[in-house]
């Protein structure tokens, strides 16, 4: 029964288990809980040693609370062999994440490029404790693929990627940045929360230094924030000498729920990966709607870069409506029953959100050309999803000015 696989510490396996095993077996050792199939929750600061020798000599697996404990261990040994990294840290949210990875690579004067479509609290950070360091940001169209080395200074030092972009769901040739960038040294770092990695192999596709919000999917629930930064040997001493040296360290609570997550995060993304785009279409049909921005559309403009790359596509896209009232919108999104109104996606819960991204883009425009909206798709019955979404274009109607073309 559950012994450890070799390749995970154990005695039978010889060939590499496919995801979807490592899913289950990764980072369980039963017989050192007791036989129990979880690791339990450890709390702890102190660590005890048997005597002064071994405490000076800091002689133990676990040395400190912030420095890992096996709980948080469980996890960061499950989630470096599901991303194939060299190691792994875990941190309190998808935005210290993000914020630890940019912190071990870069250096007063050093330079970074960031995507114009990144998530918004990134651009934020490089904006405020980046510049305030001395590192300068430049922002770059997200398109841009072998081209990205018209961006390069000679102090160029990382370039950060995210794909798909948030809420405009622009696709990011990653195998294309990353070779440029490794030409020149440069580190490469990805946001990689929408796929996960089990829809997108980031660091067998180049990408140095890789980022997940566990708040999104790995969680399911919405129910913990939590955030995990894996390395490749190049990086891996340097993220985790940040991560001890700064004891930004998660929650044992938040560690043991996201060990939840994991064992079924597969399947729900699967499932959610179906309903998602189940919805999308149905959305593309729709009189009301001018684009459905989702990479696995074949009419996305994202969708060749989608399919060479990544394996599955997860339930966050964006739709542009015809032109119309922002209150035309509102009204609609007021009316949905089943669809929250909430930012962090990733649980079992639909949501959809109204949004402009035209005060934060310096590189790019955004033009629209209609209000935009975007949508998670949970785990409800995708019928009843757009029964619901029906009751919005109804409501949407009766707003004074809405007169879309051709509706
Ligand atoms: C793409 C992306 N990355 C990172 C984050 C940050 O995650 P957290 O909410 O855990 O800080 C988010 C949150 O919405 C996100 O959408």
């Amino acid at each position: 029964m559950n012994r450890i696989p070799e390749d995970q510490g154990g005695a039978s396996a010889k060939k590499p288990l496919t995801p979807a095993t490592r899913l289950v077996t990764g980072g369980r050792d039963p017989f050192a809980q007791h036989g129990f199939v979880n690791t339990p929750i450890y709390r702890g600061s102190t660590v005890l040693y048997r005597n002064t020798e071994d405490f000076l000599q800091r002689k133990a697996k676990f040395t400190y609370g912030t420095k890992g404990t096996p709980t948080t261990d469980s996890l960061e040994v499950a989630w470096t062999d599901l991303t194939g990294a060299a190691g792994t840290v875990l941190v309190p949210s998808g935005l210290a994440a993000i914020s630890i990875a940019l912190l071990c690579c870069l250096k007063s004067g050093d330079h970074l490029l960031v995507p114009d479509s990144v998530y918004r609290p990134t651009r934020n950070f490089c904006d405020s404790v980046l510049k305030r360091f001395g590192v300068e940001t430049t922002y770059y169209d997200p398109l841009l693929g072998t081209d990205i080395t018209r961006a390069f200074k000679p102090n160029t030092r990382a370039v950060f990627t995210e794909a798909p972009g948030s809420l405009s769901f622009e696709m990011q040739d990653i195998p294309a940045i990353a070779k440029a960038a490794h030409a020149r040294d440069i580190v490469v770092l990805m946001d990689n929360t929408w796929a996960t990695p089990l829809f997108f192999s980031s660091h067998a596709k180049g990408v140095d230094i890789a980022i997940d919000a566990g708040t999104k999917y790995l969680s399911g629930a919405s129910d913990l924030l939590l955030g995990l930064v894996s390395a490749n040997e190049r990086c891996w001493k340097d993220l985790r000498a940040t991560f001890d040296t700064m004891a930004i360290c998660a929650g044992p609570e938040d560690v043991f729920l996201a060990l939840r997550g994991l064992r079924s995060m597969r399947v729900r993304l699967l499932h959610q990966q179906e309903s998602g785009l189940a919805v999308a279409r149905w959305l593309a049909a729709r009189p009301e709607v001018a684009r459905v921005l989702h990479p696995a559309l074949e009419s996305d403009p994202g969708h060749a870069i989608w399919k060479r790359d990544f394996t599955g596509a997860s339930s966050l896209f964006s739709i542009v409506l015809k032109p119309m009232p922002d209150a035309a919108a509102h009204a609609f999104i007021n009316a949905l029953t089943l669809f929250g109104i909430g930012a962090s996606w990733g649980g079992f819960e639909s949501l959809a959100i109204p949004f402009d991204c035209t005060p934060f883009r310096t590189a790019t425009k955004w033009v629209p050309g209609g209000p935009a909206i975007r949508f998670h798709i949970g785990l409800e019955d995708v019928g009843d999803l757009t029964a619901d979404l029906e009751k919005g274009f109804a409501a949407m109607r009766n707003v004074e000015g809405y007169a879309a073309d051709g509706v």
